[in-house]
């Protein structure tokens, strides 16, 4: 969509969380945010945040909770705002589509995802910039991958919501542009739900920024590295062929693989609390009782991802009520970002 090509510069995207099934931590370029590995998920429906951007003289961000209400960006957060903005318009200006694009933008975002509920609302924040930045290009129309690196660079995970339903992020090469999304199957290929168990709505004490940078002190990171490519051809196989055993099988081992270099890491991050593993272990117990198709997985933070089948379902909404003292969010396979208006 060529926004100012025909001198509309007001541009409203939109986009939504997704939940990796192989994990990204850590980076091979922390500044830049290339990931150190491949990685895959499912792209959401629920909850949606929207941006919308105007040419401005100054840069300002503009941020409304999911009740409406004004939050104001904190010093680092306006920081990393500024710097992807900044990154965009490099990546822009190597591949020839600078031109026309503002100095300086005026942000609104106006996020529809709960603070602090183990969804990553980075993902859907920055690929929802990202849709957006690459809607102000006057030439060509940047592909899915170009929108996909514009909002990689601002949030690693964020790079696999430029494509819906199944998406990689792959490592091809060098340089700002050498990881982006491709996707494995659309959002019709095959229904998933994310039945979402949150234990605690504390704000995380250490954020992925952060931890991404530290992955490599641990002694399993380099192990991990070499497990993920037989992973991600696990990954795709499940997906491609439907097979939810095999799928069950590679998430959970690389969720619980990654967490694993969390703890081993320095100084060591612990996300996982006595509640996540309580419900671990009683939806391994269910999964076998009542013969299900169900899934967890868990990014960092406590919060519990039972990814199942629609047959599935019923179940897994039951047991995740039954969870005390819990928070249950529904979504399921979701699109890309998309332009809303212009
Ligand atoms: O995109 P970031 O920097 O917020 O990193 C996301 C990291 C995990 O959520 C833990 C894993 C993933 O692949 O989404």
């Amino acid at each position: 969509m060529l926004a100012a090509s025909f001198g509309i510069f007001m541009i409203t995207a939109q986009s939504s969380p997704n939940i990796a099934l192989i994990k990204y931590w850590g980076n091979r370029d922390d500044a830049l945010r290339l990931p150190a590995a491949d990685s895959l998920s499912m792209v959401l429906d629920f909850p949606t945040v929207q941006a919308h951007i105007e040419p401005a003289t100054t840069f300002t961000v503009r941020s409304y909770d999911h009740a409406g209400i004004e939050k104001p960006q904190n010093e680092a957060s306006m920081q990393r705002l500024k710097k992807h903005w900044e990154l965009s318009k490099q990546f822009l200006e190597s591949i020839g589509q600078s031109q026309g694009i503002p100095q300086e933008v005026s942000i609104t975002i106006r996020s529809g995802i709960p603070p602090a509920i183990g969804i990553a609302s980075s993902a859907a924040v920055f690929s929802c910039l990202g849709e957006a930045y690459g809607a102000l290009v006057k030439g060509k129309a940047l592909t899915r991958e170009q929108v996909s690196i514009l909002s990689r660079i601002g949030s690693g995970s964020a790079g696999r919501n430029s494509f819906g339903g199944y998406v990689a992020l792959k490592n091809h090469g060098e340089g700002i542009g050498s990881a982006y999304g491709r996707q494995i199957v659309d959002e019709h290929h095959w229904l998933l739900h994310d039945i979402i168990i949150v234990p605690s709505r504390e704000e995380k004490k250490v954020g992925s920024t952060e931890g991404h940078a530290l992955a490599s002190t641990s002694p399993l990171f380099k192990e991990r590295l070499e497990q993920i490519p037989r992973r991600m051809r696990e990954c795709i196989d499940a997906l491609q062929t439907k097979d939810f055993e095999k799928l069950q099988r590679v998430s959970e081992e690389d969720a619980l693989d990654m967490h694993r270099v969390m703890q081993t890491q320095t100084p060591p991050l612990e996300y996982l609390s006595d509640a996540t593993h309580r419900i671990i272990r009683d939806i391994e117990k269910l999964r076998k009782s009542d013969k299900l198709d169900v899934l967890y997985t868990m990014d960092a933070g406590p919060t519990v991802h039972l990814i199942c089948t629609e047959d599935s379902r019923g179940a897994v909404e039951t047991f995740a009520q039954q969870q005390k003292d819990c928070i249950v969010f529904k979504a399921k396979t979701g699109n890309a970002s998309s332009i809303k208006n212009i």
